[in-house]
Parts: structure tokens; sequence; C-alpha cells
């Protein structure tokens, strides 16, 4: 799970311990996220679909958290099919949430500041208004696709709402049932190959024979609904207890809880990032990183890494290990700072604690640790005893400020070059 605000690189540590795996879930968010998986030199992108689909053999299951927008779920499955990657082991829990027409365009105008809500800087893929709706109880879920009586019905409740609503809030188009019945039967058509009916038999199954399930997160904990830095977050629960609500696994099931965090902080869209870097050395990460969304192409706010967040992460999801991603990006750099905690400008209080109030971080300035560069390409080195002295007094400093080992170093985009620091169990 991603420790941090999103793109820490989780999707290739996902890839490395999906080989250990023989299930890999995903268990919330939807196709805002942009998962990057370096395999033998090729480059795939996953949003929805788990990257563990690049195994053959492991069974890989898109969780009932999950909101599902059928149509970019048809691009990306399409896209895997032309590479050659085999869609035989894919599920879909019939309990996901399918995203309509109308999310995407009221996360549109809310994002165009038409109706004066708070702009958070979505991904426009209708993921806020369609979790809106599963908790408001008037969602679509996949398996009504399939049941015309119960859709027709489903329908005639949500309809009349929402199309008001469309009309004299949104001041959009409106919808009729033909239009969303045929909307929902294209649905029903892209995902019928994989919904997993069966899916009570096949966790049977998985728990009797001690199957292995790697749990894939998506985003990260800042961006949690409840635990992220509230408005500026997503509507899903990427925090390690997601895991279980959202794929209908029990908790006492999870025995390891892997953060990943990047060497240093990104982040987009809007929200506060204290330890945001407005500069050259927030421009050098940003290209060195190639810092720019999966998903939307735009370019990621970089900053110093956060010890504070990384802290706050530990805490709310309990991980038991931390993976750090991208370390050498920092190959270049004379100099690297680290942030231990946070000043208040208005009274010089310390904070070791995440303020979760997000109005205060306007006040906030970070309290840096200073490391000299190590000045070498790290990208081959595959023990953290080989690492420059430098370079593993960074990670080791971060370990210590956040009070969990650190269990992986990535040092490259491809899967050999990982750093395994404590193998951990799946
Ligand atoms: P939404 O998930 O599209 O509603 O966007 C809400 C916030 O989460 C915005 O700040 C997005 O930029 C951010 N976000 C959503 N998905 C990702 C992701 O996969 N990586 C990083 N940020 C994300």
């Amino acid at each position: 799970m991603g420790a941090q605000w999103g793109d820490e690189g989780k999707a290739k540590i996902v890839d490395m311990l999906a080989a250990d795996a023989d299930v890999i879930i995903r268990w919330q968010g939807g196709c805002n996220a942009g998962h990057t998986v370096v395999s033998n030199g090729k480059t795939y992108k996953f949003h929805l679909v788990p990257s563990g689909i690049l195994y053959k053999n492991k069974i890989c299951i898109i969780g009932a958290g999950t909101v599902i927008y059928p149509v970019a779920l048809e691009t990306e499955i399409n896209a895997l099919i032309k590479e050659g990657i085999s869609l035989k082991n894919l599920k879909i829990h019939p309990l996901a949430s399918v995203t309509m027409p109308y999310h995407i365009e009221i996360d549109s105008i809310s994002e165009d500041g038409i109706t004066n809500e708070t702009k958070i800087g979505t991904t426009k893929k209708g993921i806020g208004p369609t979790y809106a709706d599963k908790f408001g109880r008037c969602g679509i879920k996949v398996q009504d696709l399939y049941d015309e009586e119960f859709l027709s019905k489903r329908l005639d409740s949500i309809l009349p709402v929402k199309n008001v609503v469309l009309k004299e809030v949104y001041k959009t188009k409106t919808y009729t049932k033909e239009e969303l019945t045929d909307y929902c039967k294209r649905a029903a058509k892209i995902l019928k190959p994989y919904v997993c009916n069966d899916w009570q038999e096949l966790y049977a199954d998985i728990q009797k024979s001690g199957k292995r399930i790697l749990f894939e997160g998506a985003q990260g904990v800042m961006l949690d609904i409840d635990w992220g830095t509230y408005p500026f977050v997503t509507s899903s629960s990427p925090i390690a207890g997601g895991a279980a609500t959202g794929t209908g696994f029990g908790v006492q099931q999870i025995n390891e809880v892997i953060g990943i965090s990047k060497a240093y902080i990104t982040r987009v869209g809007e929200g506060p990032f204290v330890t945001e870097l407005d500069n050259l050395a927030g421009n050098r990460i940003r290209t060195i990183g190639q810092e720019f969304g999966t998903t939307t192409g735009r370019p990621r706010r970089c900053g110093w890494f956060d010890a504070v967040v990384a802290r706050y992460a530990v805490q709310v999801s309990g991980l038991t290990s931390m993976a750090i991603t991208k370390l050498d990006v920092f190959d270049a750099f004379d100099q690297i700072q680290l942030c231990t905690s946070y000043k208040d400008t208005r009274n010089g209080k310390i904070y070791n604690y995440y303020p979760t109030n997000v109005n205060t971080h306007q006040y906030l300035e970070p309290v840096y640790e200073t490391f000299s560069g190590w000045n070498s390409n790290i990208t081959a080195v595959k023990k953290f005893k080989d690492l420059p002295k430098d370079a593993q007094l960074y990670i080791k400093r971060i370990e210590e400020l956040i009070g969990i080992p650190v269990s992986y170093v990535s040092v490259g985009p491809d899967r050999e070059q990982t750093i395994i620091m404590k193998k951990c169990r799946i």
C-alpha cells in the first residue's frame, strides 16, 4: 500500500511480491490509479487490473471495494490483450460499484468550479461521485447489471432525483432510462467474461488450500477518505484497513503490511504538502524521477522525504515494514534533505505527529536534516552493503525515524533493480 500521496512506485513492488503470491486482489479505487510495471525491459500500464496478471496462473481479483468505469476497463483490457497478456485469471467481484456516465460529468463540473465545490484536482474519472452514490445507497453494483428486473427498479428510483440534480445543480444534460439501460447493457457485455459469481466458492477454496494472498492498494494513506488530508483526498480507503473491507477477507488473514514510499515525496492535485519544493531541487526531482501522472499526464508536485508523513502512515496502517523506491533519483544530488518534524511559524511549536487539520499547514515549515549525496550510479547495486555509505546512512536514518524496518530499496524501474533487506512473507 501507498504510504504517501500515491504514485510511490507501488506497482513495481507489487509485481515483485506477486511472484510469491497465488492470489492478488486490488481492494479500492478505480481507474484514477496508474500503475506502471517494467518487466524484461517492457513497460506495462495498469489502472484497475492487478499487475499480477503479468504472471501466468495467479488469480487476480478486482475487489468489491473498487469502482469500475467499464469503458476505461475495456480500453485497459484491450491494451493488455494486444501485448499478448492472458486475462483468463482476471476476476471482477460482483459487488464492485459501477461508474455511470453522469459520475464522470459531475466530477468534471465540480472540478471546473461551476458549483463552487472545493477544487481537489481530481483525475476526473468519476471516482468521488461513484463512491458518493455507493455510500448514499443509490449506486449500481456489477451484479445489478445482470438482473434486468432489479436494474430497472434501481434506475426508476435513482434517475428522477439524479436528473433534477444534473439539471438544476450541475446545469448539464439529463438521462432517459433507455440511455442508461443501454449503457448498463454495454457495461454488462464488457465485464461479463470476468465477473466472478462463484466468489464464495473461490474464497473458500483459497482459504482451504492455504493460498497466499497479496492485497494491492492504490493511491496512498494521505489520500484516504478518513485519514488523509481531507478534503484533498480520494474517496476510498487506501489505508491497510481498507484491504479487509474492500476484499471480504478477514483482518486476521493479513500478517504483513508493507508501506511504499519514494525516497522523496510527490503529490498531484491540490492540498497541503509541507516539504514541497518550488525550486531547482524540486524541478530536478521531477525531471530525473519522471514525475508526471500515469493517468492524467499532470506534472507532480515534488518535495523531500517527510518522516512525519511516514510515521503517520506507520501509525494508521500498522505498517510492518517500508519499501523505499526511486533512491537512484538522488544519484546526482550533492545534498539531500530529510524532514524530521514540522515547526509552526506562529509560535515555534514543533510537531512530531502529523497535524490532521489541514488549515494549519499554511503555517508549518519543515525541520530538515541534511545528508551528503553519493554522486554515483547505484542502479546496478544488489546488496545494501554495496550502496555508497551516504546512501546507507540516508536509509538507516529513515528507518530510525519511522520505527519500522525498511524491507526493500528500489534503485531502478526493473524487477531486478531491487535491494532486498528483509524478505516479506506472503
Ligand atoms: P480522484 O481520486 O480522481 O477523486 O482524485 C482525488 C485526489 O486524489 C486528487 O488529488 C488526485 O490527484 C489524487 N489521486 C487519485 N488517484 C491517484 C493516484 O493514483 N496517484 C496519485 N494521486 C491520485
